[in-house]
């Protein structure tokens, strides 16, 4: 068994040693596009970690197949309605996203190198931000609510068109300060049960917590689509969450905090194929 950190986090989880590992299965998108789902870690985190693994391989074996075909994954609806608003005049400048980029699927590429630095602003961004600064900069439109709906719908069809390509986030360079603000984070212990997010996705994947089976918390599948709520949740959105199982005080989407975070958690899935929008749990 890996090393248990926290007492309360070693009382909630069981070990179950027949569902302990991820599961051996392989992805293939409507029989046709095979994804990456498990690779060697990026140099960056060898050290801690030989293999990456995309949280599908935590899930069952219904899920998983859900996520397999475009008519099955419920996701896809989203994907849609993004494809409808793609094509929607907004705004004051009287264009859609269209008008300016082409069709949706000339964003292929951009998803798996988000976040990234961006040289005239000066900031490294995050798909959500880069689709808001599209809409009031350049169409002249109101911003999405960043975990909203609408911006998942528009995240999602940006992933669903780089499926099957490997996260490629740069981590050096003008971007090496906010990657190393969001690692930090990633191994800082918070809250009442003192736990990081490395305590659970680094130390302890593959157990069992409650009736959880705990992945490595990767982002390659966001936005996700998850049975429990039934609708597309975004990634600032899960930290949330998982900040607040921890007890703790949680930042707010679209914080500082939660784009050096995101950075960091991307750069750890560096190599495993975008699988967006994925089914979960
Ligand atoms: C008036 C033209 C225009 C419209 C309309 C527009 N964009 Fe953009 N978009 C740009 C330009 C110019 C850039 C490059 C800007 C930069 O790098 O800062 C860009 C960059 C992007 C990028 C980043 C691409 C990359 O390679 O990093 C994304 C994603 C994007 N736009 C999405 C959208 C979406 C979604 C919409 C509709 C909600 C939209 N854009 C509407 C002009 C536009
Ligand atoms: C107490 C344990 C615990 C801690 C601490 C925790 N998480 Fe989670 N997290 C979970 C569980 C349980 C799930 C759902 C099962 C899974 O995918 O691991 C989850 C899911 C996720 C997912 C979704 C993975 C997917 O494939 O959809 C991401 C991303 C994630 N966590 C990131 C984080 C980050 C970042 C932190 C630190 C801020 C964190 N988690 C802290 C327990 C934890």
């Amino acid at each position: 068994m890996k090393k248990l950190t926290g007492i309360l986090l070693a009382s909630a989880l069981t070990v179950a040693p027949a569902f302990a590992d991820a599961v051996d299965d392989t992805l293939i998108l409507n029989e046709e596009i095979t994804i990456v789902t498990r690779t060697a870690a990026p140099a960056h985190m060898a050290d801690e970690v030989d293999e990456i693994i995309s949280g599908w391989h935590f899930r069952g074996k219904e899920t998983r197949a859900m996520q397999a075909d475009d008519f099955d994954n419920p996701g896809m609806i989203f994907v849609e309605k993004g494809e409808d608003a793609w094509n929607t005049v907004e705004g004051t400048e009287g264009k859609s996203c269209a008008s300016c980029h082409g069709a949706s699927d000339t964003m292929a590429g951009v998803r798996p190198v988000y976040p990234k630095y961006n040289e005239a602003a000066g900031e490294v961004r995050t798909l959500e931000m880069q689709v808001n600064d599209c809409r009031v900069n350049q169409m002249g439109a109101e911003k999405l609510k960043y975990t909203g709906g609408n911006m998942a719908n528009m995240t999602a069809l940006l992933a669903s068109v780089s499926r099957g390509l490997p996260v490629n986030v740069a981590i050096d360079g003008p971007a090496q300060s906010t990657w190393e603000a969001g690692k930090e984070l990633y191994y800082t212990r918070t809250g009442q049960l003192e736990l990081a997010c490395a305590s659970c996705h680094e130390a302890n994947y593959g157990n069992m917590i409650r009736a959880d089976h705990l992945s490595q918390g990767q982002i390659n599948g966001f936005p996700t689509y998850r049975l429990k709520n039934t609708k597309l949740n975004s990634v600032h959105a899960r930290f949330k969450g998982c900040v607040r199982d921890t007890r703790a005080e949680t930042f707010n989407p679209g914080s500082a905090e939660f784009i050096a975070l995101e950075l960091y958690v991307a750069s750890r899935g560096n190599g495993l194929h975008v699988e967006g929008p994925s089914v979960r749990n």
